[in-house]
């Protein structure tokens, strides 16, 4: 089988397996416990927050464990809003952000924000100038994402965070689940308030995930009870999950030293030969795009009869997110972009890890080929 679901959900490495295990097994206090067990496992919750912090180059302190990217999404996003409903009403996103953001934007609007949603371009990209032109004087908040999880562009957060210095009162949030590891970002030069991530999305395990609230930045939690993580984020935490998400970003973290040159040309190898390919239209930008994303569609044929013909000959892909793949809703991001709703509808996406090979890329062609081919005559 060859993997190239990546952005979806990455395999966990087996070091994050066995520590998973081992805390689970030996370090299962719960950590508001004042006994020895108790003790212990807040200590190993410490580490890793101490870990994470340095791995980011944040301050520990800042780094608060939530269940994943969507978790820490919402309460980024309603914990600003609730925070500061009294100061304003508006709040800033863009046209191609995750399912997570969208959603709260919405949810936020029938509670009576007024959402700008910035438009993007046929890279599907936002521009400052649009994001500084929507501030009104009850702005609050701007929430964009870094890297887009359907193709791979990458937004332009340095300036978006430069241009926010002139408005502190605004708050920044970065949706930068699908960046860690693979595409930097300096969360303390760009000005970014608020930072989401996702245990899953670099080889932790699913329901981990860290909010990251810069000092000094007030938000109002969205769960009430045992007031764990500084009040923010009540619910016993995940011990384990979270000593194992520390480890997976530590690993990623070093392959992102050793990998990356590896990982974009196996990604220059996809798109080089995807372009050779009758009727195929690419949807990933040719520059200022992360590494391990190529989106696609070859015309005529719907996204998921091609997805699964892929799988049958063993290439495991997906079309657009994940959360829309399977509720078969087109692409927001690519109709964003101004691709028509039937090239849309065809598209398909190859998401990449450290753990890919070019090996794997030239055979994932040949399956893609012989699929096409195979596809057309059925169809013919
Ligand atoms: C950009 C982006 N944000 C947020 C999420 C949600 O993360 P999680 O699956 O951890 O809830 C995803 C997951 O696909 C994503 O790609």
């Amino acid at each position: 089988m060859i993997y190239f679901d990546n952005s979806a959900t990455t395999k966990p490495f087996p070091e994050v397996i066995d520590s998973f295990v081992k805390v689970s097994s030996d370090f299962f206090g719960n950590p508001s416990s004042i006994h020895r067990l108790g003790v212990e496992a807040e200590s190993l919750l410490g580490q890793a927050r101490k870990q994470i912090g340095e791995l980011l180059q944040i301050n520990s302190g800042e780094v608060y464990f939530t269940s994943g990217g969507t978790e820490s999404n919402n309460l980024a996003i309603k914990g600003t809003a609730l925070m500061n409903r009294n100061r304003g009403k508006h709040i800033i996103t863009s046209a191609v952000e995750h399912a997570s953001v969208r959603e709260a934007f919405q949810q936020l609007k029938e509670h009576g924000f007024r959402i700008t949603v910035v438009p993007v371009d046929k890279e599907g990209r936002v521009s400052v100038s649009a994001i500084e032109e929507a501030i009104c004087h009850d702005t609050i908040l701007v929430s964009i994402m870094h890297v887009n999880n359907e193709v791979g562009t990458i937004q332009p957060i340095e300036e978006i965070g430069n241009m926010l210095k002139g408005y502190p009162k605004i708050l920044f949030h970065v949706d930068y689940v699908q960046g860690v590891g693979k595409v930097a970002l300096d969360i303390q030069k760009y000005k970014i308030d608020l930072c989401s991530i996702s245990g899953h999305k670099f080889h932790g395990l699913k329901g981990t995930g860290v909010l990251i609230v810069r000092e000094g930045i007030q938000i109002s939690p969205l769960f009430s009870g045992g007031n764990q993580e500084w009040k923010l984020r009540s619910g016993t935490e995940n011990v384990a999950g979270v000593v194992s998400m520390a480890k997976a970003l530590r690993l990623t973290l070093r392959s992102y030293e050793t990998g990356l040159r590896k990982l974009s040309e196996v990604q220059i190898y996809l798109l080089k030969e995807l372009h050779k390919l009758q009727d195929v239209v690419i949807h990933t930008p040719s520059k200022g795009r992360a590494p391990h994303i190529i989106n696609f569609s070859v015309k005529g044929f719907r996204g998921e009869v091609f997805v699964h013909a892929l799988e049958q000959k063993g290439l495991i892909v997906s079309t657009t997110s994940a959360c829309s793949s399977k509720k078969k809703a087109i692409s927001h991001t690519l109709l964003a972009m101004n691709v028509s709703k039937e090239i849309a509808e065809s598209s398909i996406r190859l998401s990449l890890s450290y753990d890919n090979t070019l090996e794997e890329a030239k055979k994932a062609i040949t399956i893609i080929q012989t699929t096409v081919t195979e596809l057309r005559e059925v169809m013919s």
